[in-house]
């Protein structure tokens, strides 16, 4: 049986299992292997529109796997290459939700943080516990987790490695919202089919945008906005869209 599972649940919709309930979905090298692969298909693949990535009912992921690692060097370690399987994810083009039940530690944590929405159930938690195992994060918890939560809380989760509710995440701008546990699926599922149903360059654009500018000074990010917009006046569904509000229809766009 996969340790990931590719499935296309609705139009335009693809959602990604991780399959590990024994291990609670810990990150083994496999696990890391087929994300990458499944998302770098998926990112390319024309009649993708959205991707939602999930767990099961007790975990999203519980982190690296550490019974892996755990006798592992540091040469082995840089040879292993793995944020080179992480950047798959992290350069995905299409629109990625996060759907978390359960824990999201660690690796898990990190992982959830490199989807675009999250959607977290009531029950989930959210955590970089490595330093209770003598290490730190190493696939952008010191870096995404500032950047969402700001300094202080970042420094409360990474020093102590106590996890956080989905309450206090989302006060704290972790998650995009939190929902009763049994609709984190459906809710993520129906956020991804309203994505698809968008103007898929528009989208691309405002996620290409986002990111870029996330990492650059103001007047950066401004201009490569301004860029951006511009150029989706020469999309087909700009035409579209416009058309269809002025005629009072809905519209339906091409993806061009
Ligand atoms: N790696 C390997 N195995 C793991 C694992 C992990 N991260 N998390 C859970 N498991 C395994 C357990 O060893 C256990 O296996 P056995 O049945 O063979 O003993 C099985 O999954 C079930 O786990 P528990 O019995 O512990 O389940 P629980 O519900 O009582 O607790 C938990 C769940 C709180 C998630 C607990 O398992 C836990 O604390 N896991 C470790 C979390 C952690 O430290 N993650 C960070 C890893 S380091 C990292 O992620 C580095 C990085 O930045 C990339």
């Amino acid at each position: 049986m996969s340790e990931v599972l590719i499935e296309r649940p609705r139009d335009g919709v693809a959602l990604v299992r991780i399959n590990r309930p024994e291990a609670r979905n810990a990150l083994n090298g496999e696990v890391r292997r087929q994300l990458a692969e499944a998302f770098a298909g998926l990112g390319t693949a024309a009649d993708v529109r959205a991707i939602v990535l999930t767990g099961d009912e007790n975990a999203f992921a519980a982190g690296a796997d550490i019974k892996e690692m755990a006798g592992v060097g540091a040469a082995d370690m840089l040879l292993r290459q793995a944020h080179r399987l992480w950047q798959a994810i992290a350069e995905c083009p299409k629109p990625v939700i996060a759907a978390v039940n359960g824990y999201a530690l660690g690796g898990g944590c990190e992982l959830a943080m490199h989807a675009d929405i999250i959607v977290a159930g009531e029950g989930a938690q959210f955590g970089q516990p490595e330093v209770r195992v003598g290490i730190m994060p190493g696939a952008g918890g010191t870096q995404r987790l500032a950047r969402a939560v700001g300094k202080h809380k970042a420094m409360l989760m990474l020093l102590t490695g106590k996890p956080v509710s989905a309450r206090e995440a989302d006060a704290m701008g972790l998650v995009s919202m939190v929902v009763p546990d049994a609709d984190v699926l459906e809710t993520a599922l129906k956020t991804a089919e309203t994505i698809a149903g968008m103007p898929p360059v528009a989208v691309m654009q405002i996620k290409e945008v986002l990111l870029a500018g996330l990492d650059a000074p103001l007047a950066t990010g401004l201009m490569l906005e301004r860029k951006a917009f511009q150029l989706l006046f020469d999309t087909r569904d700009q035409k579209e869209g416009m058309q269809a509000f002025i005629e009072k229809r809905r519209p339906k766009y091409e993806g061009r």
